[in-house]
């Protein structure tokens, strides 16, 4: 097997507090990392409020290695990417998903699937990843786990199959058994809040020690549990995992450690190794010796003495090498890869090399857009990273009208990067367009760097819409909604139309009316500007 199948780059997704902090906390803890695991704690401390979070970048210049945690961990190397939640939620969350191999659906056991558990599983199976669900907190009482199963099938409609099961639950939750080994694990609680690794006793489930230690009641229901999967789950298939149609579900306590160790073992196991890449003339292949890579996020310094900002590189084919020069394949141009950044420790460290799999933080004087494909050698252009819909909306006030150039070229410039995104309204050009944002903190983001960047202090009113929607289909939909004038309609800025509503059963209704209408809620690729 070649060395970069070796790495396992994924996500975590899930609603807030089903406990992903808590997770990667353990999951680092687990990898041998221990010394990176205090920085996500810390960071969640410091995040409680929007301007906590500005202050803190600030301060810090741009904090980009928690955004990619990496660790080695039994002769693989694992890329965890930090997908933000909270406050901070915004349109990278989503990007994200475009630069990892699998994800972990995270659920709360007392939950199940919540709203944002569905809008991050919408996106993965827009690229068809693999997902593996873990019901966490299990140490307090929750749902059913068959369920959870039979809510997550139903809800994201995708099977689901147990790949290993609870023994006991709440204050009686012991261990789990997996299914496919056919091993009972059994974990043994050390102090509070799981600091350390906890002690794992693996038995077979006809082994004596196993009815000592739960009793005999216990045994009995997970003898039964057991029959009733092999008789009545779904089939077990890896090729179906792959393709994103089955998710296997792994149950345990993030916070008290129980189950955290078979599921770092199934992200080495299960998960993939570096995928192809889908570009405009085929997919490219990680075996592929030429380099090639995209951007999926821009961090811009908050700090306006350092103008600087971090690309995120997600290495797709061949060797990246420092000072390496590459084309980017949007503008044709060459550049110098001058001081990439890796993630290893809690520092960042200048990196000599990454392989496909891999995630290099470049310093971007200007030139780098979301979406951009580098290269060496033969050209390659990756297919674009959509935007999605925005889910806030408002238009700019500007204080002073002397502005307004500096405010229209700011706009344009942060809507490339992505910070926004811009709708136009028809008769008016590019003057006052409506502002979207996936995450509120987008906005504030805006205002600091139009202030900072641009010189121009601009208020924000919010716009009275909820839902964007791009539109496709017939022209005949199209139509529909032109015709009535409680429809708002707009363009992006590759003139693609957009529709704005205040209430998603408005759009149901132009569904259930429009012949031919289709509503998207991730835009179309490209286009011209
Ligand atoms: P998030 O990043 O997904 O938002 O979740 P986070 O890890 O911060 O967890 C949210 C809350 O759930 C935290 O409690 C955390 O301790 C708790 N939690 C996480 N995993 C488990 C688990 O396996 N079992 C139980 N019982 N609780 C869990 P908090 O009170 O908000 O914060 P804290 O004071 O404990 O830090």
């Amino acid at each position: 097997m070649s060395v970069h199948a070796e790495r396992r780059t994924f996500a975590i997704i899930s609603h807030p507090d089903a406990g992903k902090t808590t997770m990667t906390e353990k999951l680092l803890l687990y990898g041998g990392a221990l010394h990176i695991a205090g920085a996500v704690k810390s960071r969640k401390a410091a995040r409680h409020a929007v301007s906590d979070w500005m202050e803190m970048e600030k301060e810090k210049g741009i904090s980009i290695t928690s955004s990619v945690l990496q660790f080695d961990h039994e002769g693989k190397r694992f890329n965890l990417l930090d997908t933000p939640g909270h406050a901070d939620f915004s349109e990278d969350t989503y990007r994200t998903l475009a630069a990892v191999d699998s994800a972990i659906m995270l659920m709360d056991n007392a939950k199940g699937v919540e709203p944002r558990t569905l809008r991050l599983f919408e996106v993965c199976r827009m690229r068809k990843l693999p997902v593996i669900s873990f019901i966490n907190k299990m140490d307090r009482p929750g749902l059913d786990p068959l369920d959870l199963m039979d809510q997550v099938a139903q809800k994201l409609e995708i099977r689901t199959v147990a790949a290993n099961w609870p023994i006991g639950e709440g204050k009686e939750f012991e261990g789990v058994y997996d299914l496919r080994s056919r091993k009972v694990h059994l974990f043994e609680r050390v102090g509070p809040g799981g600091t350390d690794i906890v002690p794992e006793l693996v038995l077979d489930l006809d082994d004596p020690v196993v009815v000592e230690r739960i009793g005999q009641e216990r045994y009995d229901q997970l003898l039964e549990s057991v029959e009733l999967l092999q008789e009545a789950g779904d089939d077990w298939s890896i090729e179906d995992f792959l393709a994103g149609e089955v998710t296997p579900f792994f149950f345990g306590s993030a916070m008290t450690n129980f189950g955290v160790g078979p599921l770092l073992e199934a992200i080495g196991e299960l998960c993939p190794g570096p995928t192809s890449r889908p570009s405009v003339d085929g997919d490219r292949a990680p075996e592929d010796p030429s380099f090639s890579g995209f951007i999926f996020k821009i961090q811009a310094n908050m700090n306006p003495r350092h103008r600087d900002r971090i690309a995120f590189m997600r290495v797709v084919s061949g060797t990246f090498e420092r000072d390496m020069e590459v084309t980017v394949a949007s503008t044709g141009k060459t550049i110098k890869l001058r001081k990439p950044h890796s993630f290893m420790a809690s520092e960042r460290s200048i990196v000599e090399e990454a392989l496909p799999g891999d995630i290099v933080g470049l310093y971007d004087p200007g030139e780098l857009r979301i979406g951009d494909t580098l290269y060496v050698g033969e050209r390659v252009e990756f297919q674009g990273i959509p935007r999605f819909a925005p889910e806030h909306f408002a238009r700019v006030q500007l204080k002073d009208p002397t502005k307004r150039k500096h405010l229209q070229n700011g706009l344009q410039q942060l809507s490339q990067e992505g910070t926004i995104q811009l709708f136009y309204r028809e008769g008016l050009g590019k003057a006052d367009p409506y502002l979207g944002a996936v995450g509120l903190l987008q906005f504030e983001v805006l205002k600091a760097r139009l202030m900072d960047e641009y010189r121009t202090k601009a208020d924000l009113e919010r716009a009275p819409f909820t839902v964007a929607r791009w539109i496709a289909g017939e022209p005949s939909g199209l139509a529909w909604l032109q015709q009535r004038s409680d429809y708002v309609l707009v363009e992006d800025r590759y003139g693609h139309p957009v529709v704005l509503s205040g209430s998603p059963w408005a759009l149901d209704y132009a569904l259930s009316e429009a012949k031919g209408l289709k509503l998207l809620d991730v835009s179309p690729l490209g286009g011209e500007e």
